[in-house]
């Protein structure tokens, strides 16, 4: 099962990418956090560049981000398929998709109003290692700023204040009509299955109705 999950920042793509990862037992692959990895990007110097064009709220060049994708989906547990949460953002990205020849079966796109989108991000807590997002207001950890899990300390994001929310929002705007044609066309050729989800409900209720799709 090959999936991808796309939409505007703070739609809840990172929530459900992991929802996903544990219910369908499929790595998932975030862009964004290939990115912040100090594992994956290893040269201080680019990763430098990397942090100030995304606290920016820009794109990343093409050239980084297919150097990524590369070395991680053809990784050995990809092989059963894999969960793209933040990859395709243009057309080019998702020519990139049908030149290496990979076949999606699902491409699931959320949607939310910006007033919305505001608010979820910010009072965002990550746990970096992990990849566990949380919510101070909405899906907060069980003790304040501490990782359920390991009992570590949660951070927030530098791309995560208002100048780069609304840039961030205004280049989703940008890209995504062409690539959101594009899936509708490739769904109506029976190439892929593509579904929306208005994401303003609750954690679990977007989960069930994943688990219509995929299921
Ligand atoms: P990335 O890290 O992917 O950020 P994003 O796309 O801006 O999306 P977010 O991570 O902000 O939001 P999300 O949809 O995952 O929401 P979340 O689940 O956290 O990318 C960062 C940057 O990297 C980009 O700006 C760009 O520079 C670069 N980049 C990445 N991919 C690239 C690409 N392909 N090409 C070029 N550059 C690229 O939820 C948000 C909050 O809401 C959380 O606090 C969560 O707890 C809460 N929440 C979630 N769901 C619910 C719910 N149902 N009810 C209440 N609260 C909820």
């Amino acid at each position: 099962m090959k999936i991808i999950l796309m939409g505007a920042p703070g739609t809840g793509k990172g929530t459900q990418s992991n929802f996903i990862k544990e219910k369908f037992n499929i790595p998932k692959i975030t862009l964004g956090d290939l990115l912040r990895s100090k594992n994956t990007i290893k040269n201080e110097k680019i990763r430098k560049k990397i942090n100030l064009i995304i606290s920016s709220g820009k794109l990343v060049n093409d050239e980084i981000i297919f150097d990524l994708i590369k070395k991680r989906i053809y990784k050995k547990d990809c092989e059963k398929g894999f969960l793209l949460d933040g990859f395709p953002r243009t057309m080019k990205q998702a020519y990139f998709i049908k030149k290496e020849k990979i076949k999606i079966d699902y491409v699931i796109e959320f949607f939310m109003s910006t007033e919305l989108i505001i608010k979820r991000i910010l009072g965002r807590k990550i746990h970096i290692p992990s990849g566990r997002i949380y919510h101070s207001i909405f899906n907060p950890p069980i003790k304040e700023d501490i990782d359920d899990i390991t009992g570590e300390k949660l951070t927030e994001r530098n791309d995560d204040n208002i100048l780069s929310i609304k840039k961030r929002i205004q280049e989703y705007k940008k890209f995504s009509k062409k690539l959101i044609k594009f899936y509708i066309k490739e769904n109506k050729k029976k190439n892929i299955k593509y579904f929306r989800i208005n994401t303003s409900i609750s954690i679990l209720e977007i989960q069930k109705k994943i688990k219509e799709i995929l299921l």
